[in-house]
């Protein structure tokens, strides 16, 4: 079979990370998550205490920083300079500064090459907000998978509860419709459904009917 790439793209919480990589495993593609990319610099500019408002300073965090994204148990670890924050990047203050630091122009530049260096030989499953439309365009595939806000929300705090953390509904409902609206109205590559993209609401399937249909889909196209 031959690899080919698929772009997974949309809001906040939409389950794309969780479809992404059972597809990759099912597949035997390489599953990056783009998003973690971007709040393992998050992580780095608060410990390291950057200016997150400043496009220059994240640049040339970055440009020192190693962030590796290796299979770990079926998921993913992410590595930055070494040393595994998996957890830490998915700490509320990561969440709630990362779409600041993701609208700045170096680091969406910077990120992108690393981006396209990893999807590069391989087949790939790739989930963020703007890889149909700007990371990898040419894809063989690209999803635009939504839900309703309310099912997101509760998909999260569903999330959280088993990991033991307690989170209140309508914060996480908050939270995730801010997030959007920031991703979707920065200037770089916004958060936007690309014109050739197919749109999946997953509101009522379950996550082995939502990857179901992708392998259907990407099968079809290897
Ligand atoms: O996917 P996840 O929710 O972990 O992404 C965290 C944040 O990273 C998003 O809210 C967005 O601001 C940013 N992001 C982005 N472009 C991507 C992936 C994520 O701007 N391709």
């Amino acid at each position: 079979l031959n690899g080919i790439i698929i772009a997974i793209d949309g809001p906040a919480a939409a389950g794309k990370s969780t479809i992404a990589k059972k597809v990759a495993q099912k597949l035997g593609f390489t599953y990056i998550d783009t998003g973690a990319m971007y709040r393992a610099l998050t992580h780095k500019a608060i410990r390291s205490d950057i200016n997150m408002d400043s496009d220059k300073d994240l640049g040339d965090l970055l440009l020192h920083t190693e962030i590796l994204l290796i299979p770990k148990n079926g998921g993913q670890a992410v590595l930055i300079d070494g040393v595994d924050c998996s957890d830490e990047i998915r700490s509320q203050e990561v969440t709630s500064n990362v779409s600041k630091v993701a609208a700045h122009t170096t680091v969406r530049k910077l990120m992108i090459e690393k981006q396209r260096a990893l999807a590069e030989g391989t087949g790939v499953v790739m989930d963020g907000r703007d890889i149909g439309t700007a990371v990898l365009p040419a894809a063989e595939l690209k999803i635009f998978m939504t839900a309703s806000v309310d099912e997101r929300a509760e998909r999260r705090f569903q999330e959280n509860e088993k990991r033991g953390i307690h989170s209140s509904l309508s914060q996480l409902k908050e939270e995730i419709e801010n997030r959007d609206r920031a991703d979707s109205e920065r200037e770089i590559s916004p958060l936007k459904m690309a014109d050739d993209a197919i749109l999946v609401d997953t509101t009522s399937m379950s996550i082995d009917e939502v990857a179901d249909k992708l392998i259907e889909l990407a099968e079809k196209r290897m």
